[in-house]
């Protein structure tokens, strides 16, 4: 039998064990009120002892209660501030985006105070500096159109507001958002500047202006009754050739572009034009007869016959006056008329073996445009003869350019793509998975019914730029968009992972 607690450590000790406690107080009842009796005491005195302690404590509590108080007050206000903020950023590109959607499609406000914002905010993105340049779309008049072949016509821009107009590099382009009548949305394209400078007093138009040439698309109908007619696919270069007339208004963005004459080089350069790919070069050698530079330069021109052969007597004039200047031109298809060593030097396509017979050696500086055979051969000529890439350089006029221009960097690209990444194009609620049979976002998107701004499809003109809200994307071998990390251009990328769009 056990003996009762004699103090109130042993009372506690053994009051641990409810079992014992309640054998103990089943057969001890007047002991287990002793023990109670005791331990009460035994407690108050605790109690009493450990008092300011006590309230220590539950000062300490209380304050750390506070604390955490306030800390998930501060929390949750800072959330809810960068949440605010997100809905801010958020609510003023939408606002922005509809402004510009707005002005896109010249819609008549009902609401005149409406218009007057819209119209504030154009002039705004459309300012012009001191020295002539501008963002966005400006107003330009053609002044002047002039049919350099049947199938080639070159317009003559000046500023509608009489303002400066920006210099330019020789070998950039112009970007134009054309009405085409018939069409909904405007139509954007990209056009080379071809010519070396803004004034061209020579043409008659005394103001400062912009000379581009562009060439109509068009195959000949093979009807065996009737005589073959001319079929013009383009539709933007059918309706310059067509259509457009001295008078006209085009809205145009400023001269851009990467690719462009380094005019500081002494070393000698190479031009490779094939058909209308000969607009970056005449810009290119009226810039070097213009600034006198004694650069030796030759040009390499291919072209079916004489009915193509643009600027014939401009080139020839400008050989005739530059004595570092030549000019080889070549015709696949010469007309029985044709003249040979006269209009042209020889027959055939320009090769790579063309240029060994022609140059002394591979020191030049190359610059290519022209069709994609043309290019893709010319490249791969240049790259097989030694010619270091980094002087090679080259437009595209449409998607299909040259395979790469680094073949490491084309391989990284290549596997990128080949994984079946998703896409998801937020604002239209849709997500899809990308595949290796994409050749870039823009064909995603509009794969899957989403019809986002688009002109050029090379890159070149910046009207498919889209937010990038998540992910990373990889551009097209050549290509190195300024666009930021937080955008993206549609139509050269390709996702590297899963990806966000804005869209
Ligand atoms: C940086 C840059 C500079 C450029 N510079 C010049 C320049 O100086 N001069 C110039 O002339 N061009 C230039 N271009 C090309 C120009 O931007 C246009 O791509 C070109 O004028 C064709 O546009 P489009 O609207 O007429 O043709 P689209 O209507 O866009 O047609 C595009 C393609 O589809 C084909 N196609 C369309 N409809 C049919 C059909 N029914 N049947 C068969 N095929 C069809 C066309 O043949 C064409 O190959 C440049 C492009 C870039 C990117
Ligand atoms: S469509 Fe011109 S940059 Fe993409």
């Amino acid at each position: 039998m056990r003996q009762p607690c004699k103090s109130l450590k042993e009372a506690l000790v053994f009051g641990r064990n409810l079992h014992h406690c309640a054998e103990y107080a089943a057969t001890k009842p007047v002991r287990l009120y002793g023990l109670i009796v005791l331990c009460w005491k035994e407690g108050s005195k605790g109690i009493m002892a450990s008092s300011q302690s006590l309230f220590l404590l539950l000062g300490v509590a209380l304050c750390a209660v506070v604390l955490i108080q306030l800390a998930l007050w501060a929390a949750q206000s800072l959330s809810m501030l960068a949440h605010n903020r997100r809905q801010f950023d958020l609510s003023r590109k939408l606002m922005l985006q509809q402004i510009d959607s707005i002005i896109e499609k010249r819609v008549v406000l009902s609401d005149s105070v409406a218009q007057d914002v819209v119209d504030s905010v154009h002039k705004q993105k459309n300012s012009v500096s001191e020295d002539g340049s501008w963002s966005g779309y400006r107003s330009f008049t053609v002044a002047r159109v002039a049919k350099e072949t049947d199938s080639v016509t070159s317009l003559y821009l000046v500023p509608e507001d009489g303002k400066p107009i920006a210099d330019f590099r020789p070998g950039q382009h112009l970007t134009l958002r054309l009405r085409v009548p018939g069409r909904a949305k405007p139509v954007i394209r990209c056009y080379s500047l071809s010519s070396g400078s803004t004034s061209d007093s020579a043409n008659g138009i005394g103001d400062p202006c912009y000379r581009i040439s562009v060439k109509a698309l068009v195959t000949q109908s093979s009807s065996t009754d009737t005589a073959p007619a001319s079929v013009y696919h383009g539709l933007a270069s059918t309706f310059i050739n067509q259509s457009i007339c001295a008078g006209d208004r085009i809205e145009v963005k400023a001269p851009a572009g990467q690719f462009w004459l380094d005019e500081d080089s002494p070393v000698p350069v190479v031009l490779l034009a094939g058909g209308i790919g000969i607009t970056p070069m005449i810009s290119m050698l009226e810039r070097i007869q213009a600034t006198g530079a004694q650069r030796s330069a030759v040009l390499f021109y291919g072209v079916t016959n004489s009915r193509e052969h643009a600027f014939e007597n401009h080139l020839r004039s400008i050989a005739a006056v530059m004595q570092n200047v030549h000019v080889i031109t070549c015709y696949s298809r010469p007309l029985p008329s044709d003249v040979p060593n006269e209009q042209f030097q020889a027959h055939g396509f320009v090769s790579i073996d063309l240029l060994k017979q022609v140059l002394p050696n591979n020191h030049y500086q190359f610059y290519m445009c022209g069709p994609p055979p043309f290019m893709e051969s010319l490249y791969q000529g240049l790259v097989d003869w030694q010619v270091p890439e980094s002087r090679i350089n080259y437009e595209a006029f449409g998607p299909a350019s040259i395979g790469t221009k680094n073949t490491e960097e084309a391989s990284a690209v290549a596997s990128g793509n080949a994984q079946v990444d998703p896409v998801s194009f937020v604002r239209s609620g849709k997500t899809v998975l990308w595949t290796a049979e994409e050749n870039s976002l823009l064909e995603l998107a509009e794969a899957n019914g989403i019809f986002p701004e688009s002109g050029c499809r090379a890159g070149s003109c910046g009207s498919c730029e889209t937010g990038l809200v998540s992910g990373e994307v990889t551009y097209a071998p050549g290509h190195k968009p300024d666009c930021g990390p937080s955008k993206c251009l549609l139509c050269i990328a390709s996702p590297n992972g899963p990806v966000e769009l804005e869209l």
